[in-house]
């Protein structure tokens, strides 16, 4: 977990090459949908160009199908997911249903000023829709109202660990190894 450009998909991506285990992305998901012109992608792409969470129906929909792909000794890295408390809640049941348990929460944390300066930089060499200004405004807004909560549920699981996302790349990917040993 964490704010918009905390460092999510680039430390998940990290993790699961490193630990050979599955990395379940649902922006990638939902960014592949959009590229291959599937109907699911067309009803989520006017959500993320504005910046708001994709519905839940549409993200469980998705997550249910890849969470089944994974090996029953395997493990598994989820990116981006949950963003909601009825995510989280679903996610409970599917993992149950599957005998897999949930570890960890990892949140990575990263100032408002920083994820600007990152965003608006990836907006100039890659030009994903989302990354302007206004959008990354709306962004941080929606996950302070509908994914902060998740902090709280996590914290209360004894499940929660947080890491300090302004460190360079490397030093978080240091961070959350050490975790793993713990
Ligand atoms: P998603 O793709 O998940 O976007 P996000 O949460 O806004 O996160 P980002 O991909 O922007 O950032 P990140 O934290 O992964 O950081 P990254 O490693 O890329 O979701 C996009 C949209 O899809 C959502 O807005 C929503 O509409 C929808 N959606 C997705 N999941 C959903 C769900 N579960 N429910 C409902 N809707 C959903 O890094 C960012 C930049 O910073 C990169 O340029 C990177 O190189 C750089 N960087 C990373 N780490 C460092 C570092 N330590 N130091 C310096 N630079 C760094």
């Amino acid at each position: 977990m964490g704010p918009p450009g905390s460092g999510k998909g680039t430390q998940a991506k990290r993790l699961a090459e490193r630990y050979r285990v599955m990395h379940l992305s649902t922006g990638d998901m939902l960014r592949a949908e959009i590229a291959s012109r599937h109907a699911l992608g067309r009803s989520a792409q006017g959500y993320m160009d504005r910046g708001d969470l994709v519905p839940d129906g549409l993200i469980l929909d998705m997550i249910r199908s890849r969470l089944q792909e994974i090996p029953e000794d395997g493990g598994f890295i989820l990116d981006g997911f949950p963003r909601t408390v009825a995510q989280a809640e679903e996610l409970d049941g599917l993992l149950n249903g599957l005998h897999l348990p949930l570890e960890r929460a990892v949140l990575i944390e990263v100032s408002d000023a920083q994820i600007k300066i990152r965003l608006s930089g990836r907006a100039r060499l890659e030009g994903r829709s989302d990354d302007t200004d206004e959008v990354i405004d709306r962004r941080l807004d929606v996950y302070r109202r509908q994914t902060e909560p998740l902090i709280a549920l996590y914290e209360k699981r004894g499940l929660l660990s947080r890491v300090k996302g302004e460190a360079p790349v490397e030093s978080v990917f240091a961070e959350l190894e050490h975790l793993r040993t713990e």
